[in-house]
């Protein structure tokens, strides 16, 4: 093996186990982003307490293998149905509250604003409020999460 050819595999070699190392914090780092997610469906409440009209914050909790897992939902009716919200703004991640003076959803971080369909009114928000999957089995309703 000549010097030059030895030298180009040794600088290769360096570069593939360097992209490895990182490769690997980053899994380290972030493991749930690196991870497919998978829809699970929990209990939310029962069918006949969905709401008919209007916006409606509903707070539960799922266990989650040993975890029990407090989460946050909003469900909003209207004459179209119902859509349930993840209450997670779409830019930096703050939870958005409902004002129902103003019928809108406002983010407290930035000033981010979202009408009851979700839709983007004002604010840095890129992107309407993420809609979750929802069904109704037996007279219960379930909300899907990714996890
Ligand atoms: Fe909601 Fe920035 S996190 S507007």
């Amino acid at each position: 093996m000549k010097r030059r050819e030895f030298l180009r595999d040794a600088v290769r070699g360096f570069f593939i186990a360097l992209a490895a190392f990182f490769a690997a914090v980053l899994w380290y780092i972030y493991p749930s982003r690196m991870q497919e997610k998978k829809v699970r469906y929990f209990f939310l409440m029962d069918e006949a307490d969905l709401p008919r009209k209007g916006v409606r914050k509903v707070d539960f909790s799922y266990d989650l293998g040993e975890r029990r897992i407090s989460s946050r939902v909003y469900l909003a009716a209207s004459g179209k149905g119902i859509t349930i919200f993840s209450p997670v703004c779409t830019h930096l991640g703050c939870m958005v509250n409902w004002d129902s003076n103003r019928r809108e959803f406002l983010c407290p971080c930035h000033g981010g604003r979202y009408a009851m369909d979700g839709t983007v009114l004002g604010g840095p928000p890129p992107r309407p409020l993420t809609e979750l999957p929802w069904k109704v089995e037996q007279e219960k309703v379930y909300v899907g999460i990714a996890v």
